[in-house]
């Protein structure tokens, strides 16, 4: 079933039709394309375009449309070629030849930029709210468990934080994240109805009440770019990719302090998996799905950008590739950021093996170094003395603040009594990270 044909002669092939068909993946905009509708048709009412009978005969038909498609009894399905024919035909099947009047002074190129831009942005205010719930469980779990962990480069322990700190980088990384979404919602907040095909109507549409009614900024400046731009796609799902990115590194994370190695945390049950053979296995699956799963947003990404870069301008049926992309990362961004708010809200953190791996680490040496240099050495010089101090508590396997006074004299004899308070972890924590005092060990 089409809405064109007139210019046609010969049937078109049902390879052609199967291809060219979008039902199947846009039928999720089944509610902006009747929402988008609503707004067209009172606009053209308001114009003095149709009449008010005309107009009200019309709106009934969408309402129940929508109404049924919600409880179901009517399936979006069948040969349509995409969601905004299966309304349109559907409200003609229903309120008959006035049902024709719907598509008056409009293109199917507005109205799916209209479309897009109504789903994208509801998209976006979703990942925001998931993105305050990650959030607030980080800073929530991170203050119950302010405890003493190493703090890492090259994966090397290096000096002190807390796990409240580690926490808190990952809530600077979504908060910016967030911004990034506010960001792009900003710029996308136009509305493309009333573009036309490419260069608008003969009518004297209303954009501004369409604007109003739709709830954006305001109208799109050109219609060429209203009918083609498809950054806000592409800007979203690269904000998608850098949230992912995050989630990625976070799971990474996670994953690592959950093994037998590392043993810094336990996850929760109710994140966890168990394997088929090997009983005493509990798997980090929902992490390691996170990490896998961002590469599968980044594809989307690199999807949409290609099949953007030689499209001429207007519209062009490539665009119709916007859609299952766009669908893929923000269904794959939300799940994934609603499950890591459930494995952060869940696991346990293990203070004594995080204490433990403090003291086998030598992660007060940069501290002892910066003792000797209050006392009048030159860091290099401090750096080597410190260096061959850790070679020798390697030995006899022992932490810098576990050799006596005497034996740390051996080295230096600007040691004195007060380094074992200089050297103390929470100390180091009070002096180094600063913002983070007070800790629950
Ligand atoms: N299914 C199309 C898409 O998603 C709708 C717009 C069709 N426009 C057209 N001129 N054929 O892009």
């Amino acid at each position: 079933m089409k809405l064109w044909g007139g210019r046609f002669k010969d049937e078109e092939s049902k390879l052609m039709e199967d291809f060219n068909s979008s039902l199947s993946f846009d039928k999720k905009l089944y509610y902006e394309d009747i929402k988008g509708s609503i707004a067209h048709v009172k606009m053209l009412c308001k114009s003095n375009i149709i009449s008010e009978n005309e107009k009200d005969k019309i709106l009934m038909g969408l309402e129940k449309i929508l109404e049924e498609i919600e409880n179901g009894d009517l399936k979006i399905e069948g040969d349509y070629e995409d969601i905004h024919s299966f309304v349109e035909i559907n409200l003609i099947k229903k309120i008959g030849d006035v049902g024709k009047k719907l598509h008056t002074g409009r293109s199917r190129n507005d109205q799916v930029a209209v479309d897009m831009r109504l789903f994208s942005k509801d998209k976006a205010i979703k990942v925001k709210d998931e993105l305050n719930k990650l959030l607030n469980f980080l800073i929530k779990v991170g203050d119950e468990n302010n405890y003493i962990m190493p703090g890492y480069t090259h994966l090397q322990r290096a000096q002190v934080v807390t796990f409240r700190y580690h926490l808190r980088a990952y809530y600077s990384m979504f908060k910016r994240d967030k911004k990034r979404i506010e960001n792009a919602i900003d710029i996308m907040n136009e509305n493309p109805l009333g573009c036309g095909a490419l260069a608008g109507t003969t009518y004297d549409l209303d954009r501004e009440f369409t604007t109003s009614k739709l709830g954006f900024e305001k109208p799109v400046d050109n219609f060429l770019d209203g009918v083609s731009d498809r950054d806000y796609i592409i800007e979203l799902i690269s904000s998608f990719s850098i949230i992912m990115m995050h989630l990625s590194r976070l799971s990474e994370e996670l994953i690592l302090w959950s093994s037998s190695e590392f043993k810094f945390i336990e996850m929760g049950d109710a994140y966890a998996t168990g394997s088929s053979i090997m009983p005493q296995k509990k798997n980090p699956d929902g992490a390691e799905l996170i990490r896998g799963k961002t590469g599968r947003v980044y594809g989307d990404l690199m999807g949409i950008l290609t099949t953007m870069k030689g499209i001429p301008l207007a519209y062009n049926k490539d665009m119709q590739e916007d859609k299952e992309p766009f669908f893929d990362a923000a269904d794959t961004v939300l799940s994934c950021i609603k499950v890591m708010g459930g494995i952060i809200s869940t696991l346990k953190v293990n203070k004594d093996n995080l204490m433990k791996s403090v003291k086998r680490g030598f992660l007060n040496a940069t501290e002892a170094a910066d003792y000797l240099v209050n006392k009048g050495m030159a860091f290099r010089d401090a750096h080597k003395v410190i260096g061959e101090i850790v070679i020798y508590c390697e030995e006899k396997q022992s932490a810098i603040e576990d050799l006596s006074l005497e034996d740390l004299k051996k080295f230096s004899d600007l040691f004195n009594d007060d380094i074992y308070e200089f050297i103390d972890y929470k100390n180091s924590i009070n002096k180094g990270i600063k913002s983070e005092i007070g800790y629950n060990n």
